[in-house]
């Protein structure tokens, strides 16, 4: 059992003792007037879970129009990067390595959030979704057409996050440019309209990104960059492919070979896409000739398929998401084969601790204490 590759160090830019990573998961914890990680809560959240390679943090707000969901947590605030810094500490303290998600939703937001004002994004164009607001689920809205200077202060506004990361502690950033936030919105042609320099081309549509990791390059090593793309998205978060979606992919990916990242971070498709003709089915195999740097995968892996897709050399590290919020201790279960436990659905957002502190690591069960 020991001798699994995903158990294994991993030490290319980054200097990870296993390659098991824990996924970017909203947990909706930051239940305070300023959306501020706390230490009864985020603190041992994560230092349960510092036994992973590397966890990478629930995504993070760079502004206050970059929110969309109910208590989550944010990175532009003093009062958020000092309680960041007790999070990563005990992470450290433990010999866990931490990643901050960066985040901004575009459109999946809500005038709920910004005082009845629209939220922002490429076009103006209803995603047709639900937005998840103080008041429960809503349907979102059409939101503002970004202007030029807009799209500019949301450069600084990414800038500006990362430089809190780094304040905070972390060991890096991971870019959201995934699931239908606001990277993906300028990506895809179907909720990119626009026809300025931001538009049409995949030139275009892919510059707001690499303006940001150009930014973002200015105050944290490239090194300790990551940016997670979910290409074969559809139908979800208002998404749709269409024949230039996975062009525009391989183009992004194709690109940052160019760079020194630390890792690109992809989806396996979310649903059944068999029947979507512009859809790549198997991403891992897909982009793995295309990259030549980190390139970690996720969604719907276990410990079996997480050791075979390492194996079969189509990608480096693998990121687990509702397995760690059931399994804190899941490298310990890994190693030795324990059994895994089941994740509840009730309590992903629910705030407090149930759910969210309360799930025991083996050891911690009393039938096997
Ligand atoms: C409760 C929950 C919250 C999530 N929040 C985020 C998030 O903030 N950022 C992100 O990139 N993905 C988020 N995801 C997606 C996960 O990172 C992951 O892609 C997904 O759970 C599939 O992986 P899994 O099959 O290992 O769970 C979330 C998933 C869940 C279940």
């Amino acid at each position: 059992m020991s001798t699994q590759v995903l158990l294994t160090p991993y030490h290319k830019n980054l200097d990870l003792k296993n390659r098991v990573v824990m996924a970017p998961m909203t947990r909706s914890r930051a239940t305070n007037d300023g959306n501020i990680p706390t230490e009864d809560l985020h603190v041992p959240y994560y230092k349960q879970r510092a036994s992973a390679g590397l966890i990478i943090t629930e995504g993070s707000q760079v502004s206050k129009q970059a929110v969309g969901y109910v208590s989550t947590a944010g990175i532009h605030t003093k009062e958020q990067v000092d309680g960041w810094k007790k999070v990563t500490k005990e992470v450290h303290d433990k010999g866990g390595k931490i990643f901050i998600q960066l985040w901004h939703v575009g459109r999946m937001s809500h005038p709920d959030f910004h005082n009845g004002n629209l939220p922002v994004a490429p076009s103006a164009l209803n995603p047709n979704a639900q937005s998840y607001t103080p008041e429960g689920f809503k349907d979102t809205v059409t939101p503002k057409a970004m202007s030029i200077d807009e799209i500019k202060q949301t450069v600084d506004d990414f800038k500006n996050a990362a430089k809190n990361a780094v304040e905070a502690g972390f060991d890096g950033v991971e870019i959201h440019s995934s699931n239908g936030y606001l990277f993906h919105q300028f990506f895809n042609g179907t909720s990119n309209h626009r026809t300025d320099e931001y538009g049409g081309t995949i030139e275009n549509r892919t510059r707001f990104f690499f303006e940001v990791l150009e930014a973002i390059k200015e105050v944290i090593p490239q090194e300790k960059i990551g940016a997670r793309f979910n290409p074969s998205l559809d139908g979800m978060f208002g998404i749709t492919m269409d024949e230039e979606t996975i062009p525009t992919f391989e183009y992004i990916i194709k690109k940052l070979n160019d760079y020194n990242l630390a890792y690109i971070h992809l989806s396996e498709p979310f649903t059944e896409v068999s029947d979507i003709p512009y859809a790549v089915q198997n991403i891992a195999e897909h982009f793995r000739p295309l990259y030549n740097g980190t390139l970690m995968i996720n969604a719907g892996f276990d410990q079996e398929s997480g050791n075979k897709v390492i194996e079969e050399g189509n990608a480096d590290l693998v990121a687990y998401g509702k397995l760690y919020i059931s399994n804190p201790d899941l490298v310990e279960r890994f190693a030795n084969g324990y059994e895994l436990a089941d994740w509840d659905d009730d309590t992903f957002y629910s705030g407090g601790k149930e759910g969210y502190l309360d799930y025991p690591t083996y050891n911690q069960q009393p039938e096997h204490a």
